[in-house]
């Protein structure tokens, strides 16, 4: 590896947003690392201080102006000089536009620049200039970049980046269009992570139904499901599904794989069909309703969990009791239930909405209650019986209680084991035998060995 003039600088990397931008953030700093900087717990004490941005609801998007200027205050560093570097999807959106109005900021990369961090940091180091880098042609794969993971048990595993879908309010697809990633490289990136000792992958893309839709010509995401189960991975998991692209041999892959875990994140957003229609859905309430039917044929025991947007413009009382009444028939066991943010840029933005903002928190308030109640209904369904937990650490309240996944996706908590220390049993899976369950997670007593 060639000597790199960022050797024995800090850095402090805070990210915003989705597992999209968490996985970029391991490809920073696996990067950063591998020019032989220490990665250091806050940016007072960092050489190089990373924002990794999301715009997806107005409340992230503010959020960077005031991280940014806060670092203004902070005490200058050993070598004097602090490197501001702003990424993801506000710097995609934004570039050069960003340098206005964060004057202590040197360095803004896009979505597609991140194999390009290193070297824009180091000019900015060396020239204490601006430096900027967001092109769309960008097309370096992070994928082939360093990779730092925070767990050696588990690991996210992106398959395609960008998306296709307009959705009237969205305006992730500032990362761009669709592009799935080589078939092979991903089953082979997976047999490696395996041979590393990883247990549990997460498959990200913003529509992974539609995975190698761009390379094939049609989706081809079931037969990438039963190869990267193949592999010898344990738990499968992937984020996220369009309803309107999950077709009947992914169902069935699901349904066989027995990696693949009982959890399915289907988006839903409303349960209106007129909104769906304004929002670019291309599926029907009932649509939806009828896929719903048709996984809980296959996978009785799924884990359901959605995406749910409160207060899109426009919506009516009775479009919003569409979205209750469809909440309480699927029994979510899991919802992101959010309050509309207009972004500008997106169709949606254009539409008038004479809504009192009362009545759309008390609207997001009954939802609240809806998914609560059909969490709560979901975990006693585990009551009495033993699941298999991945342990991930112990509990942040209380030490002495392990903490842990299961299958279906629930919070598992259960005392440490007398004579086992809690460090070891991370990245094991044990038996809980569960004996209370509540709304947002489940707990019991580990029985057996882990293993
Ligand atoms: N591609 C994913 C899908 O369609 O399932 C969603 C990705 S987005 C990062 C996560 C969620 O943010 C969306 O499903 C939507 O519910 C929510 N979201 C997106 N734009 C929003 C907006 N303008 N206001 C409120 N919530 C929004
Ligand atoms: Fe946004 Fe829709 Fe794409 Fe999801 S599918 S990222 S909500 S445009
Ligand atoms: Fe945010 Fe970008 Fe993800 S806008 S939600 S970080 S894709």
């Amino acid at each position: 590896m060639q000597a790199s003039s960022l050797s024995g600088k800090t850095y402090f990397i805070r990210t915003f947003g989705c597992q999209m931008n968490l996985h970029d953030s391991e490809r920073v700093s696996g990067m950063l690392d591998s020019c032989g900087c220490l990665e250091v717990a806050g940016p007072e004490d960092a050489d190089i201080v990373v924002f990794m941005t999301c715009c997806v609801r107005e409340a992230a998007d503010t959020r960077l102006y005031g991280q940014c200027s806060s670092c203004k205050s902070l005490p200058a560093p050993p070598g004097g000089k602090r490197v501001i570097a702003v990424g993801g999807c506000i710097a995609q959106r934004d570039g050069a536009g960003l340098l206005t109005n964060l004057d202590n900021v040197d360095v803004i990369f896009g979505t597609h620049s991140i194999a390009h961090v290193a070297e824009l940091i180091e000019e900015a180091f060396a020239d204490g200039g601006r430096h900027v880098r967001c092109e769309e042609t960008d097309l370096e794969p992070a994928t082939s970049m360093p990779w730092h993971r925070a767990e050696n048990y588990r690991a996210w595993v992106p398959i395609m980046t960008g998306c296709n879908n307009f959705c009237t309010y969205c305006i992730v697809p500032v990362r761009g269009r669709e592009k799935s990633r080589p078939f092979e490289q991903i089953v082979d990136e997976v047999r490696g992570l395996v041979r590393s000792g990883v247990r549990e992958i997460t498959l990200l893309g913003q529509n992974v139904n539609s995975y190698g839709r761009d390379l094939f010509g049609e989706p081809r995401f079931a037969e990438l499901l039963r190869h990267v189960g193949d592999t010898g991975i344990e738990r499968i998991f992937f984020t996220s599904s369009h309803p309107k692209d999950l077709l009947p041999e992914t169902i069935d892959a699901m349904a066989e794989v027995p990696a693949v875990m009982p959890q399915l994140h289907l988006a839903v957003q409303s349960g209106s069909t007129r909104i769906l229609k304004l929002m670019n859905r291309k599926y029907t309430r009932e649509a939806y309703l009828d896929l719903i039917d048709r996984v809980r044929d296959r996978i009785p025991d799924i884990a359901l969990s959605t995406d749910i947007i409160v207060g899109f413009p426009g919506e009516t009382e009775e479009d919003f009791e569409q979205t209750l009444s469809l909440a309480e028939q699927v029994g979510y066991a899991q919802a992101f239930t959010f309050i509309y943010s207009k972004r500008d840029g997106t169709p949606a933005a254009k539409i008038d909405d004479p809504t009192p903002r009362e009545v759309i928190l008390e609207r997001f308030n009954r939802l609240v209650k809806v998914i609560e109640d059909s969490a709560f209904a979901y975990n006693q369904g585990a009551l009495g019986r033993r699941v298999p937990a991945l342990i991930e650490g112990t509990s942040k309240k209380d030490p002495s209680r392990l903490l842990g996944k299961s299958p279906w996706n629930q919070t598992v908590h259960a005392p440490v084991p007398d004579g086992i220390e809690a460090a070891d049993l991370v990245g094991k899976i044990v038996d809980v035998d569960v004996d209370v369950a509540r709304t947002w997670y489940l707990s019991g007593t580990v029985v057996g060995s882990p293993r």
